[in-house]
């Protein structure tokens, strides 16, 4: 899931380094560059953050080429000879990789048996060593041997263009007045142009300060509409807050404000009616991680209000399973970034069965939010913490807000009312709890119901940032196996917000503190003493009305996890192994 960049133009390193950082939301296990001048190459490597890179990187004033990348390792440790570019064996080809070359081993075993020889162990590599020299030639030979995905920037020492390739991993281009730039994102065009070109797959070509070159998967030579850059890329900072994970969950109020106000405009109400119309006799949300537990809540909400079978799926799974997907299908993908290539994929597999495609998306320029036949937007603002939290607060809201229209109830009046009365929780007590959940290393969710989609976001959150080791159990099934975990040093954290559920769900608590297990409640109910004398820990959580309950009480819990995370001393922004933007399959 790298992110890619290359650039010809005055300040090279300077304006390459801005891209990465603008990228790192793709991966920060490592991060290069190679920068030709005079026909020789510069090239920095470093392990770790873009920062890292920085620190090593001399600038330059002089016009240069230079092709940068910031890495989430798929193949081959996260190593200095793995970090990107990677060269030809003759040197004078660099290139940087976005994907994943599925049969790299078989190209591998090609290259070797002509004695070529190999610094890592990385797929990207193998595709530079398939160059000795760099022309558009030489690039459609190599492009038709290469199986997977990838977006591909290439730069040889003494040409004065960019090569580049596309296939199932993004890829932009845009002019300056005297500059070109190709990356990941077109965030990464905002300070110089307002437009840009989207490449499809299967495009390639060349760019250079003259003139840009595009050709088809057919070989066939095109021509491309640049497209107007009118979206919005404030650059957030933390504005005080001391990393973007417990910004980005205050800002869930500022989200929802937005979400009642854009969702009551003629533009979006015309999308809620179009959706409306449709026909269909079957529901089908798919995402992935939390943009799944959104899903789950979206199916809740539906299944309740419509005759019509409804179904969630991880996007990964979806094509695996023999669901009935058919021109009568209506099918909602949730994705923040409209780019995880594991939705995209699911989705394409839907549009092949003719499927009504809806898109809920945070990016409204996105792969997902473009393939969509209607994109419904979420509007929650850049997230930038890997762990999303007002992202989901979105996706659950907008879902809401979809299923209450399609069954002609009014969505404004709750969630004015939800806006007034939203609560964060109190600092102190959490970070109170979360020094109590630091000192495990296994914990368990359980809840019933909607309570049981919480504890799978919140076990997902809890996992994602602190490392400990933590699962959701919908609390009737512990028996049936996870039980036999439990011991004195395991947590079990148990949400109820469900009085019907309440019982039952107390009962299972007992079932774990009678074989010694650590129990913490987590209720709006009220909970009379003797009950709260059966747990080690009770946290009492804001109520409200019960549509809208999963999206209250997760705004506490996603608090939890971050000032567990804090007390573990882990930055929450930038989890080990993760990457926010999940661009391979
Ligand atoms: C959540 O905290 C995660 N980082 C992750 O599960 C994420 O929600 C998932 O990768 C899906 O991303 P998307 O919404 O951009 O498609
Ligand atoms: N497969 C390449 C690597 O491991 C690129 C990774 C990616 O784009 O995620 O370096």
């Amino acid at each position: 899931m790298c992110g890619i960049i290359g650039y010809i133009g005055k300040n090279c390193e300077k304006v390459l380094l801005t891209g990465l950082k603008r990228l790192e939301y793709r991966g920060y296990d490592s991060a290069g560059m190679t920068v030709s001048r005079d026909g020789e190459f510069v090239t920095y490597k470093e392990v770790g953050e873009v920062k890292n890179l920085e620190k090593i990187v001399s600038l330059s004033e002089d016009f240069g080429y230079g092709i940068a990348h910031t890495r989430w390792a798929t193949h081959g440790s996260i190593s200095l000879e793995n970090t990107h570019p990677h060269f030809s064996a003759n040197g004078s080809v660099a290139l940087v990789h976005n994907g994943i070359i599925e049969n790299f081993e078989e190209l591998k075993n090609d290259l070797l048996a002509k004695s070529i020889r190999f610094y890592g162990q990385t797929d990207s590599e193998v595709v530079a060593k398939m160059f000795d020299k760099l022309n558009i030639n030489s690039l459609r030979y190599v492009l038709k041997r290469l199986v997977g995905s990838y977006a591909l920037v290439l730069l040889s020492k003494d040409g004065e263009q960019l090569y580049f390739a596309k296939n199932r991993s993004p890829l932009y281009v845009a002019r300056g007045e005297d500059c070109v730039m190709i990356a990941s994102d077109p965030s990464c065009f905002v300070d110089f142009a307002d437009s840009y070109f989207e490449l499809e797959d299967g495009d390639y070509g060349k760019i250079s300060l003259k003139n840009d070159v595009f050709y088809n998967k057919n070989d066939e030579k095109i021509e491309k509409m640049p497209k107007k850059i009118d979206f919005n890329f404030l650059s957030e900072d933390k504005s005080g807050y001391e990393h973007y994970m417990i910004k980005e969950i205050y800002q869930s109020r500022l989200v929802l404000e937005s979400l009642i106000e854009r969702y009551q405009t003629t533009n979006l109400k015309a999308k809620l009616e179009e959706i409306k119309h449709l026909e269909f006799d079957r529901i089908y949300l798919v995402g992935c991680g939390t943009a799944y537990h959104a899903g789950l809540v979206g199916q809740s909400y539906l299944n309740e209000r419509f005759n019509i079978d409804t179904f969630c799926d991880i996007a990964s799974e979806l094509p695996n399973k023999n669901y009935n997907i058919d021109s009568h299908s209506l099918c909602i993908f949730i994705s923040q970034s409209g780019e995880t290539a594991d939705t995209i994929s699911a989705l394409k597999f839907c549009k092949e069965r003719d499927a009504h495609i809806v898109a809920l998306t945070n990016v409204e320029y996105s792969t997902i939010a473009h393939l969509a036949d209607i994109n419904l937007p979420i509007f929650a603002g850049q997230e930038k913490s890997v762990a999303s939290t007002k992202a989901y607060f979105a996706q659950c809201v907008t879902i809401y807000i979809l299923s209450c229209f399609l069954q002609g109830k009014d969505y404004v009046e709750p969630l004015k009312i939800f806006k007034n009365h939203i609560d964060f929780g109190d600092d102190n007590e959490l970070k109170k709890l979360a020094k109590v959940v630091a000192r495990y290393d296994k914990v368990f969710f359980i809840g019933r119901g909607k309570d049981y989609i919480t504890s799978q976001e919140v076990s997902l959150k809890l996992k994602e940032i602190t490392y400990i080791f933590s699962t959701a159990v919908a609390s009737g099934e512990l028996k049936h196996g996870s039980l036999s975990l439990v011991d004195d040093k395991f947590l079990t954290v148990v949400i109820s917000s469900d009085k019907e559920q309440f019982a039952k769900t107390l009962s299972n608590a007992y079932e774990i503190k009678s074989r010694g297990g650590k129990l913490l409640l987590i209720t709006s109910l009220f909970v009379d003493s003797d009950v709260r004398g059966n747990f080690d820990y009770v946290l009492e959580v804001p109520k409200t009305e019960n549509d809208l309950l999963p999206m209250q009480i997760i705004l506490p819990l996603q608090k939890l996890a971050y000032f567990t995370a804090c007390e573990r001393g882990n930055n929450p922004d930038k989890p080990r192994n993760l990457a926010k933007s999940v661009t391979v399959e």
